[in-house]
């Protein structure tokens, strides 16, 4: 296992970001049940998505790198084949539960297992709603762990509130309904990331969005489609999050992706005072109605921050950025209240125990009280030893801390960060001081 540590530096500099793993999971998931050819461009061979092309290619899909990009041969919503052996799913969750929906539909039984840190990871909220549509899934303690085998068929279409508001979940049942005879709708409380509805509508799938619920309507074929995968703002966020506290530094990032349920990052940013400025690639982007993923170029530079309060609602829409918000927070003036952030406890580890830990050791003034974060600031960090906990956004995170911090920050078990970010500790040192 590696480390890594960080010296204190300003940073400067012009960031091509790594594609966007979210999208990059569905295009090869959407792509392999979609009829004919579908070109992707840019899409991420972070370990996460790589599990996904993998477990495509055991289903008998046929996926080549070929000029430009990568050409995936859809098999339709009925081609897949049953895979020779489990399907293992290394760290990635959203593979996981996304699989999950896929397989729902199939007429094959299969098996499904990850890493240790995945077998951890909770999966009735998925496999509760796809037993309702009738498929039959067995796992750990009533199909709550992995590892989970599933025998898919027959699905019925169901009206679905989910407990959480996760994407993943939402997904894996529009997944689902995908194969399901009649309308699926998912309800949910708050919004989360909406790239499946997207890219599902772009197939041709008959995809309704209506506020804070999603309908699919089932046993409709889809069609192939070409895209390009934009830039990762979730990756983005820890040079845009470091430019923010780190005295005289400013990052612009290219090509990002900035579909409005991934921008809200960006608005917490704006909302503590940091010099933003975002410009749409096409500026018909910016239109709420736009339909397909935007994309654009985000500057951040130095200013002083003030805390705020980010209220449960607001939770989904920053849920990948949250640790990183913490390391800002500690240098905000005041205070800055996280509310109602529990699903961070069930990440790749617990984001909340792991972010409290590290940032006490450096000195801050973070304290949790049950799934409430409150952080009082400014404090001058101290760079100390610190663990990854092997999940890729805290070590990314304590990368963030190490840059403004007083002395040598080492970050242990760093190498977890090709999880989503394949070179990102050679990125970061490649910014000039
Ligand atoms: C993801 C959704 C989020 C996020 C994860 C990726 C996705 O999880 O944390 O990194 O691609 O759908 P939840 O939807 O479970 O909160």
């Amino acid at each position: 296992m590696s480390t890594v540590t960080i010296e204190p530096k300003r940073i400067h500099g012009e960031l091509t970001l790594p594609p966007d793993k979210s999208i990059s999971h569905r295009a090869v998931i959407i792509g392999s049940l979609a009829q004919g050819r579908t070109r992707v461009k840019n899409l991420s061979f972070c370990d996460d998505c790589t599990r996904t092309l993998s477990a495509f290619k055991e289903m008998g899909v046929s996926i080549a790198q070929e000029d430009g990009g990568l050409s995936i041969e859809g098999k339709g919503l009925l081609g897949l084949q049953k895979p020779k052996k489990e399907l293992y799913l290394g760290n990635s969750g959203t593979s996981m539960r996304l699989i999950l929906g896929v397989l729902a539909g199939q007429k094959f039984s299969c098996m499904l297992t990850g890493d240790d840190s995945l077998s951890h990871r909770p999966m009735k909220r998925v496999t509760e709603p796809l037993s309702l549509m009738g498929a039959k899934i067995e796992g750990r303690e009533g199909g709550n762990f992995a590892p989970l085998s599933i025998q898919g068929g027959n699905l019925r279409a169901i009206s679905y509130r989910t407990p959480m508001a996760s994407a993943q979940v939402k997904s894996a049942i529009l997944l689902a309904g995908l194969y399901a005879t009649g309308n699926t709708v998912v309800s949910f409380s708050a919004q989360s990331r909406d790239h499946t509805e997207r890219m599902l509508k772009k197939f041709g799938a008959d995809v309704l969005m209506q506020g804070l619920s999603v309908s699919i309507f089932g046993k409709r074929g889809l069609i192939a489609r070409d895209l390009e995968v934009p830039g990762d703002i979730s990756s983005a966020s820890f040079f845009l999050a470091a430019a923010c506290i780190n005295r005289d530094s400013q990052i612009a990032t290219k090509s990002i992706g900035l579909n409005p349920t991934r921008t809200a990052f960006l608005d917490v940013l704006k909302e503590m005072g940091a010099s933003l400025s975002i410009k749409y690639d096409d500026p018909q982007m910016a239109k709420e109605e736009y339909q397909d993923e935007a994309t654009g170029e985000v500057v951040a530079s130095y200013s002083q921050l003030r805390g705020i309060t980010i209220y449960p609602e607001r939770i989904p829409l920053v849920i990948d950025e949250l640790p990183v918000l913490m390391v800002v927070a500690t240098q905000a003036k005041g205070e800055t209240k996280i509310c109602g952030a529990g699903e961070l406890r069930v990440k790749e580890t617990d984001r909340i125990n792991a972010m409290v830990i590290n940032l006490s050791k450096m000195g801050a003034d973070i304290e949790n009280c049950g799934d409430d974060i409150v952080v009082h600031g400014p404090t001058r960090l101290k760079g100390v030893l610190v663990d990854s906990f092997h999940d890729h956004r805290t070590a990314m995170s304590m990368a963030v801390a190490g840059l403004i911090a007083e002395g040598r920050t080492t970050i242990e078990s760093a190498d977890c960060v090709d999880i989503s970010f394949p070179g990102f500790f050679d990125k970061l040192s490649g910014l000039v001081c």
